[in-house]
């Protein structure tokens, strides 16, 4: 079944508890956490101290989304803060395999993400390294963007890749994700669906889930 992570980038950041435990109990499989610093993206939003308040109350998996320069220098302060899954873009990082290595020896799963106009290629030599591939179907940095539909074949070609993989690797896909683009996201292959605005926007959150889920 499909798996739906709600972005807290949404919520009231002041009730952020309550938000929290709203969408846990409304159907939610992870709780999806959107690091920025200002640098790799025109945004400034969580750090570790966020993500450490947040886990005692609830206990779905952590989806952390780290959308920062230099991300080695902090994958150990996100660990220890309670993520359950590390997401590193592609694009900011140098020695790409090290950092996804250094991820899952602290032993949480690796994810790596891809901006919409990374090509798929760029993770050919790591999709048997990781956990989980994250397709943006927006440009990072800010909720409640419009879905960006050539990023649908890059789901595709990422389904293809991980099929010849031994392990079983998740394909997520984050921005602009509302029930009709859902749907496109789900036939195309990607089994887990980042959600913020269509979410937290709702009313009904419970009714939101169930609705992207399909
Ligand atoms: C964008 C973030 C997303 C964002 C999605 O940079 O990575 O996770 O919160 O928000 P919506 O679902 O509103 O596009
Ligand atoms: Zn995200």
């Amino acid at each position: 079944m499909t798996k739906i992570s709600p972005s807290i980038l949404s919520a009231d950041f002041a009730s952020l508890k309550e938000d929290i435990i709203e969408v846990d109990k409304g159907g939610a499989d992870y709780i999806h956490i959107d690091v920025m610093d200002g640098h790799f993206v025109p945004n400034i939003t969580i750090g570790p101290m966020i993500v450490e308040a947040v886990r005692p109350h609830t206990d779905l998996p952590l989806d952390v989304h780290l959308m920062i320069a230099d991300p080695d220098k902090y994958v150990d302060d996100f660990v220890k803060a309670g993520a359950d899954i590390l997401s590193v873009h592609a694009e900011a990082c140098t020695h790409l395999h090290r950092t996804i290595h250094a991820i899952k020896e602290k032993g949480v799963k690796a994810g790596v993400v891809l901006n919409p106009a990374t090509p798929v290629e760029v993770i050919k030599h790591v999709v048997e390294d990781v956990d989980l591939v994250l397709l943006m179907t927006v440009n990072p940095g800010f909720g409640g963007q419009s879905f960006i539909h050539s990023v649908l074949p890059k789901i595709r070609e990422v389904r293809k890749m991980t099929e010849q993989v031994d392990h079983s690797v998740e394909i997520e896909v984050d921005g602009g994700v509302n029930k009709e683009t859902a749907r496109l996201c789900r036939e195309a292959g990607a089994n887990v669906l980042v959600a913020g605005s269509a979410i937290y926007k709702e009313e009904d959150r419970k009714a939101a889930i169930a609705a992207i889920r399909g």
